[in-house]
């Protein structure tokens, strides 16, 4: 009876959170982000709970559990951007990076807050156990966790670095860990890189702390002016979510309100339509997949590049399955198959996929590795570069930045990569490590959700850090006292000395 009364109660404790209504506030208006996003939220429905989910993005048949509040208008301003943009020369410097996404984070969070949607429905004043926003120097937009009163859960596309750390008061690490902006570099660096890490580490902190979070916190006394200074709602995150995986990522310290879930997105394969089917099982020499991923459009790349890419495939006696965004695709070999939409995930489950083409988004780059895929990676901005380092260093991937691309260098590394067998070994052994793991990413991910529900914000993971200023924090008090206790004391023994000194040889001068 005893027993049964424990496991009831441990029933009922359970069953608090087995249905717990969790909002998801996603002000970015990139599909990629959203398709990461929607499926973090569609893994906690699927769990059992309660989702309700803001953003630019809107799903045709949304699963169950999982309620839509649709902000008209931002999805399409941000194509517009993209489109004025020209997506494979965008490669903001080390020096505008920061500055750019600055104000594209601002004005995206300050499109939501102005959206007559998401003004109704924060009116409407519903309860929620836990808020989950996306962090891109996006510190406004936690402002809904505390109108709500609810535990604040970030989730980030990439690993720890100086958006997320400073909040978690996670140790920055310039000495090893490269600044998101300075995408050329590695986590092992000669002195100069060392030196200009560090640089633009600086540079970046400084902008963050002197323009970003002051004009986030103005954004959010504009529209809510009865909340608190920003900064006790923005260090308040219970947890951060972030997209790493050691197979892909190299290591780097966490705190404990810190979890990988790296791979998350990578569901289990669902059956191919029909023909593409046909075609990856006809396909006797192998496939080669061939995606920009969703922001950077196959059609709008430059004519004479397209054009040696097809003379190329059209030597080879692999198949080319190629998303391409136009019906037509002029010279196109008969071994080049074209679709303006495909399912990544599940083609590459088949196994006649030898290798993929990719612009090194961290997400394709990821279900890669999980399938064992070797990569060539043609990097066009963001973190691209970063991902194609860190792919080549791992040894499954040759990375080529896509401006870089020249007929020569292309086949050179087409070649290399489909006669070497080690691309091969090399993407099944990291295969295997992102496999190994105590606890598949979709179920850690709800675990840690439904833990910080539990523990109402789990305070108990806060570190320290978090309660002292910079200076204390690097111990630059610290230091300063030493040295003033150090000259003191060296002052004071010179004092000394002078004065017995003196008295010593004061009579003999009286002698001389
Ligand atoms: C900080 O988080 C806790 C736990 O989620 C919450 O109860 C509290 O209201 C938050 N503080 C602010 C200022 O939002």
């Amino acid at each position: 009876m005893k027993i049964f009364g424990v496991v009831g109660a441990f029933l009922v404790i359970l069953a608090t959170v087995e249905c717990a209504k969790i909002l998801g506030v996603f002000h970015l208006a990139g599909k990629s982000h959203y398709m990461a996003c929607s499926t973090l939220m569609k893994i906690l429905a699927e769990k059992g709970h309660d989702v309700t989910v803001i953003a630019a993005h809107k799903e045709k048949n949304p699963p169950k559990n999982y309620r839509q509040i649709y902000l008209d208008g931002l999805s399409k301003k941000l194509e517009d951007v993209f489109a004025n943009m020209k997506m494979f020369d965008f490669n903001p410097s080390p020096l505008m990076g920061p500055i750019f996404f600055h104000f594209m984070s601002t004005e995206f969070i300050e499109d939501v807050f102005n959206h007559t949607v998401f003004k109704e429905f924060l009116k409407a004043d519903e309860k929620f156990d836990a808020v989950i926003i996306e962090e891109f120097q996006s510190e406004a937009i936690k402002y809904v966790a505390h109108h709500y009163n609810a535990p604040l859960i970030v989730y980030s596309a990439l690993d720890a670095n100086d958006w997320t750390n400073p909040f978690q008061g996670n140790p920055d690490t310039p000495s090893y860990h490269p600044n998101f902006y300075v995408s050329h570099l590695t986590n092992h660096m000669s002195f100069l890189e060392r030196v200009e890490n560090t640089f633009f580490y600086v540079y970046a902190k400084l902008l963050s702390n002197l323009i970003n979070f002051p004009a986030h916190n103005r954004l959010v006394h504009k529209y809510f002016p009865s909340a608190p200074d920003l900064a006790d709602i923005a260090y308040n995150v219970s947890l951060v979510l972030l997209n790493s995986d050691p197979s892909v990522q190299e290591p780097i310290p966490k705190v404990p309100s810190m979890k990988d879930i790296g791979g998350f997105h990578i569901r289990k394969p669902k059956p191919l339509p029909q023909d593409l089917q046909t075609i990856l099982d006809n396909a006797k020499h192998g496939v080669i997949f061939f995606s920009l991923g969703s922001n950077v459009k196959s059609k709008d790349m430059p004519k004479e590049t397209r054009d040696f890419i097809l003379r190329k495939f059209s030597k080879l006696k692999e198949t080319v399955i190629w998303k391409f965004e136009d019906p037509d695709l002029p010279g196109k070999p008969d071994n080049v198959i074209i679709r303006s939409w495909l399912p990544q995930n599940d083609i590459f489950a088949h196994k006649n996929v030898k290798l993929f083409i990719s612009h090194g988004g961290l997400f394709s780059t990821m279900e890669a590795v999980y399938h064992g895929l070797p990569v060539m990676a043609l990097s066009v901005g963001a973190d691209q570069k970063l991902n194609g380092n860190r792919a080549e260093a791992n040894g499954f991937a040759r990375h080529i930045p896509f401006k870089e691309v020249t007929e020569h260098i292309f086949s050179e590394v087409l070649d290399d990569l489909l006669s070497d067998p080690k691309y091969k070994e090399n993407a099944q052994m990291r295969s295997q490590i992102m496999r190994d793991k105590p606890m598949e990413p979709a179920d850690a991910l709800n675990y840690w959700v439904e833990y910080v529900i539990r523990h109402k914000g789990a305070p108990h993971l806060r570190v320290a850090a978090l309660d002292l200023e910079w200076y204390q924090y690097l111990l630059i008090d610290v230091v300063l006292f030493i040295l003033a206790v150090l000259l003191a004391v060296v002052f004071s023994l010179r004092f000394l000395f002078n004065s017995v000194l003196k008295k010593k040889l004061s009579p003999g001068k009286k002698n001389d």
